[in-house]
Order: structure tokens, then C-alpha cells, then sequence
């Protein structure tokens, strides 16, 4: 746990911006696509302003920049956390530039304002949690526990539909396993994705294991890299995401009715509010976003999660108990804030 700085002290002006870096630091360990972390931060007098980074976007796998928006969303509900664990209050103006799409939020600090202990209450998981590639155990989630995840997605204004039938879950990783065969048919996809896959050291992209490529490749980041770009991998990865997806006893789709930044924002921040539920709850998550990713397959994913057509799916997780990998790293705070 990070110490919180007004534990032990009044809300002196040193104290206020270790407040911010308190709440900038959490912000900063949300998820994000590739680790590419696609943030910057503008402080004011008692405010901060969410921006989007875009000179961090993934243009082959995301070209509409949705993934890297929805990333700023779990940035956002992280400091919204961070916040209110601290006791500090907030107003949040969303798109408040009619000239700079890239400002995303204005969080203005209000501190003589309660604020919901609720969120509060999910501030331990923001370092807990991490996505975990390996296979789940079997055992079905709790169904109170899926209400739960399914109320933390909705309260952020998203629509969530679960699967846990057996059935359902080979046709979502039949899915995944036709998306996986057409991203890495891609050489443009396949250079982006070794592009982002570095060794532990660094502070953004992804380490080797974490390529979600399981033990096809136990090779060292650099050699992973390098067969990545080169090697049209997808028989072997669609294989076995499929049998990881099939094997998960749970398979979350998020979607909205709309497909624009405000939906992709909401969206980053029910990924965000469920994933630390699930990290309270004991619970993995990691992502089969593959069919969403691939245009011509998107239209397919609604039915399999039994939403109606209008739904626009934007996120697809499998959630199970297992073993948590290792934390990815972060850029320091300083270096996100202009
Ligand atoms: C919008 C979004 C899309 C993602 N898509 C994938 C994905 O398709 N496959 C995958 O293995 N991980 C995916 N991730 C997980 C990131 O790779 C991961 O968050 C990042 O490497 C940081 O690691 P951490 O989540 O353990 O902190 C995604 C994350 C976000 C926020």
C-alpha cells in the first residue's frame, strides 16, 4: 500500500501535493494497451486535467485510438479512488475543450467535500491488481460475486453480460481463436505488437510473458521480439487462447450503445471499477478483446454474450481464481505530468 500522506498531517500546502502524486501515482498503475500507457496529466490550482498521450497510440490494432481512450478511463477511475480514499471530493467537467479532443477530464478538487467510501474502499486493489495470462482453476465464480461485478460495471453507465455455460464460452473462444489467426496473419499487427514487448526493466510495454503468447515462446524478451515480427504465430496463439478462454469459468463483455470517445471513457472506468471488484474479491482478469479488435468480427460478439444487436461490445475478459503474475512496470510519475 502506498502511504497516504495526510494520514499523519494536516491538509498543509506540502501535504495538497502529495495528495496529487498520491492520486497521479494510482492513476498511473491502471491497465493499459500494451502497457503503452497513453496518458499526461496538467496540473492547475486545485486541479488536474486528463489528456490523452496519442504520440502513444497503436495504430494497427487500435486506429481509432478506442483502446488507448479506454485506457484513460481506468486512469481516470483510478484517481477518482485514489481521491476519495483520501477524503478529497471531486467535480469532473468530461471533454471540457471544444478545440482539444485530447483533454479528456477536468477533476476539479473539492476538499471540504465527503466523498463515497465505497470507492474508497477499492484503493488496496489498485496495486493488487494485474492481468494474468495463465489459465484459471474451473471453479465457477460465486453468482453473488458475478452481481457485484456486474453492478460495478453498470455504475459507471456501460452495459456488462457474463457467460458461464460451457457452450457459450467455446463459441466466444472459437471467436478469439478466428480473430488471433487474422491479427497475426498481419505483419503491420505483428511489428506493433513486438514493437511494445521489452525487457522487465523499462518502464512501459510489455515484458516477454506478457505478450499473451502462454509458453509458446519461453525465450528471452528480445529472441520473443524478433520471432514475433518475423513468424506468423497465430495457429499456435489462437490455439491456445482458445483453450484459456474456453477454460475460464467466466467471459465478461462490455458494451455501449454508442461508439465515441465520451462511450470509450465510460467505458475505461467500469473496466477499471470491475477489475479491482474482482482483485477484492480474490479474482484474475485478462483480456479476449481479439474479435473486437478485428472490424469484421464485431458484429458477432453481441449474440455470443446474448446482448441484442445494438449493443456495441467493447472490452471481452475472462475472470477466475489463479495465480497472479508479476506487476508490469510504470513511468514515474514526473514524467506523465506537463
Ligand atoms: C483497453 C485495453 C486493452 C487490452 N488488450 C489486451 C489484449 O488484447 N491482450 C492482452 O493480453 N492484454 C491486453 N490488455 C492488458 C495490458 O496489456 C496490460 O494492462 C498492460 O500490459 C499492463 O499490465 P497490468 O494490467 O498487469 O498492469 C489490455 C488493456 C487495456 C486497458
Amino acid at each position: 500500500m502506498l502511504d497516504n500522506p495526510l494520514a499523519s498531517s494536516h491538509a498543509s500546502e506540502a501535504a495538497d501535493d502529495f495528495a496529487v502524486r498520491f492520486a497521479l501515482r494510482h492513476a498511473t498503475l491502471a491497465p493499459s494497451s500494451h502497457n503503452s500507457q497513453p496518458w499526461r496529466f496538467v496540473l492547475g490550482k486545485d486541479s488536474i486535467m486528463l489528456c490523452a498521450d496519442r504520440l502513444r497510440a497503436l495504430p494497427v490494432v487500435d486506429p481509432y485510438d478506442r483502446e488507448l481512450i479506454i485506457s484513460c478511463g481506468a486512469a481516470l477511475f483510478n484517481l477518482r479512488v485514489a481521491l476519495a480514499s483520501l477524503g478529497i471530493g471531486y467535480a469532473i467537467t468530461l471533454f471540457p475543450s471544444s478545440v482539444d479532443p485530447d483533454v479528456l477530464a477536468e477533476i476539479r478538487l473539492l476538499r471540504n467535500h465527503a466523498t463515497g467510501a465505497e470507492l474508497a474502499a477499492l484503493v488496496g486493489a489498485i496495486q493488487e491488481r494485474v492481468t494474468t495470462r495463465h489459465a484459471f482453476s474451473p471453479e465457477p465464480v460465486d453468482a453473488a460475486i458475478e452481481q457485484h461485478l456486474l453492478e460495478a460495471g453498470r455504475a459507471e453507465n456501460v452495459e456488462m453480460a457474463c457467460v458461464s455455460a460451457m457452450a457459450r464460452r467455446e463459441a466466444v473462444a472459437d471467436l478469439v481463436a478466428e480473430a488471433d489467426r487474422q491479427q497475426f496473419a498481419d505483419s503491420r499487427f505483428r511489428r506493433e505488437l513486438a514493437r511494445w514487448i521489452h525487457p522487465r526493466h523499462t518502464e512501459d510495454g510489455m515484458p516477454a510473458y506478457a505478450a499473451g503468447l502462454g509458453d509458446l515462446l519461453d525465450f528471452a524478451a528480445p529472441l520473443v521480439a524478433s520471432a514475433i515480427r518475423t513468424f506468423d504465430l497465430g495457429g499456435g496463439v489462437a490455439a491456445t487462447h482458445r483453450e484459456l478462454a474456453a477454460g475460464s469459468p467466466l467471459l465478461v463483455c462490455f458494451a455501449t450503445g454508442v461508439d465515441n470517445a465520451p462511450a470509450w471513457l465510460a467505458t475505461g472506468q467500469a473496466l477499471e471499477r470491475v477489475l479491482l471488484t474482482a482483485t477484492l474479491h480474490g479474482l484474475c482478469a485478462s483480456y479476449l478483446n481479439q474479435p473486437v479488435e478485428v472490424e469484421a468480427l464485431r458484429a458477432r460478439v453481441p449474440a455470443l454474450f446474448g446482448l441484442p444487436d445494438t449493443c456495441i461490445p467493447q472490452i471481452v475478459l475472462r475472470i477466475g481464481r489463479g495465480t497472479p503474475d508479476a506487476a508490469t512496470p510504470r513511468r514515474p510519475v514526473d514524467e506523465v505530468v506537463a
